[in-house]
């Protein structure tokens, strides 16, 4: 008997390695690849999809203010894992929304409502670790935020960090997953709150280089932002501070006004070559700062496709769990354009002039020319 029970219970520490082997088990994805799970969150690349909420669809009537041309939900299922957006008050409601520079411009609705999106997705793909990235426009507390979070269901799943400071420890995908803090949030700027720990300061974390761009030879790699850092990237590296690619090409409208370049996208986005690539650009940035960039953060993600530059920093060539997106502009713009190849874009075309006609109507009597 007393040999059996022994052998048993030598058996039992056997048993629990083979239940966490499991909840490891190494064919299992996260963010669409086994071999990302073991990984630290900073050494990974992640696809950012710029202004996520802001679509240039018939949700906005193609709205030339619009970034991307598939929603929040499509993006992630497509292989997106960093998503930014605007909060801007709403000066009607004062609620909190999802606002393109100003809510008359292009309002996506309330803070809340998108991060309940961004929630619904988390609780249908348990595996899958995602970074919301906010720029506080509205000056928004700490508290205010986190009243949004609470809103939508989406504190319980948020990472808190452990290092009040920008740090090289940070966890694993599959740590983040088993803990069950599958979202994180960087926000620029908050004042850090202990009400609302997983609200991280962005730029104690994060440096960016110059968003600014409108022509494919102006991208460069040199640290801009916090700028506190006077453009000393060694600097940001030396510090731990995780590298965000801001990729994206506005267009030059009258009175100043920015546009994002869609007509170059699906080179700005490519993987191969082109003057101003993502993969060119991502290459030129890794050899600078001797590590791949953490996040690309791109406008309408579909297109080049973005996410090939990803996979290949990240030594991935098996991803599995995406859908698969249309890689031509407009896709999305209605009932079946995501399968074709160019449908739809020239009436997304034409749609875009008429509103960028009104819009800059709208503008000049707002300049007071028309008066
Ligand atoms: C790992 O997951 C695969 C697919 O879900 C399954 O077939 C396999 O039995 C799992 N292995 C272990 C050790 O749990
Ligand atoms: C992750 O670390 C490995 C090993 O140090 C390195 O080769 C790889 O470039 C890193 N990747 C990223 C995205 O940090
Ligand atoms: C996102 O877009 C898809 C089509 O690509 C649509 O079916 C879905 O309802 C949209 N989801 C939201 C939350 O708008
Ligand atoms: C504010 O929110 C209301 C209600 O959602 C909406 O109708 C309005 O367009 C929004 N924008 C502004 C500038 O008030
Ligand atoms: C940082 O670089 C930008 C762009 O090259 C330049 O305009 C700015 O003056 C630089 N700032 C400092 C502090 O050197
Ligand atoms: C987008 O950028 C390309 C490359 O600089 C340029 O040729 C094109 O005119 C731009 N498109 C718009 C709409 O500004």
């Amino acid at each position: 008997m007393f040999p059996i029970a022994l052998r048993s219970l030598l058996l039992l520490p056997v048993a629990l390695r083979l239940a966490f082997a499991a909840s490891s088990n190494s064919s299992i994805a996260c963010n669409n690849s086994p071999l990302l799970c073991n990984r630290a969150y900073n050494n990974i690349t992640q696809l950012g999809a710029h202004d996520s909420p802001f679509l240039r669809d018939a949700s906005t009537d193609y709205s030339l203010s619009g970034n991307q041309y598939l929603n929040t939900t499509a993006q992630l299922a497509a292989g997106v894992r960093l998503l930014s957006a605007q909060v801007q008050t709403n000066s009607t409601t004062n609620a909190l929304d999802v606002c393109h520079t100003s809510c008359s411009l292009l309002d996506a609705g309330r803070l809340r409502d998108w991060l309940g999106e961004v929630n619904s997705w988390l609780i249908a793909n348990p595996n899958d670790v995602v970074t919301v990235l906010l720029v506080n426009g509205a000056d928004a507390s700490a508290s205010d935020l986190a009243a949004e979070y609470q809103a939508a269901g989406i504190s319980e799943i948020a990472h808190q960090p452990t290092s009040a400071s920008a740090t090289s420890n940070w966890p694993t995908l599959q740590t983040l997953i088993d803990d069950g803090t599958r979202l994180l949030t960087f926000v620029a700027d908050i004042t850090p709150s202990p009400s609302a720990p997983h609200l991280m300061n962005e730029f104690t974390y994060i440096f960016e280089n110059a968003y600014e761009n409108t022509s494919p030879t102006d991208f460069s790699c040199t640290a801009n932002r916090p700028q506190t850092l006077n453009n000393n990237t060694e600097q940001a590296l030396a510090a731990n501070m995780l590298p965000l690619m801001n990729h994206f090409l506005d267009s030059q409208q009258a009175f100043g006004i920015q546009t994002p370049n869609d007509s170059y996208a699906s080179v700005t986005n490519s993987a191969n070559g082109g003057v101003g690539s993502l993969g060119s650009a991502a290459a030129q940035c890794t050899n600078e700062y001797g590590r791949a960039p953490t996040f690309l953060l791109v406008d309408f993600f579909n297109l080049g496709p973005a996410v090939q530059t990803v996979d290949a920093l990240n030594g991935v060539t098996d991803a599995v769990g995406r859908t698969s997106v249309s890689s031509s502009a407009g896709a999305g713009a209605g009932a079946g354009a995501g399968a074709q190849k160019n449908g739809g874009s020239s009436a997304v075309g034409w749609s875009g002039v008429e509103h960028f006609m009104l819009c800059f109507t709208l503008l000049a009597v707002w300049c007071g020319l028309l008066l």
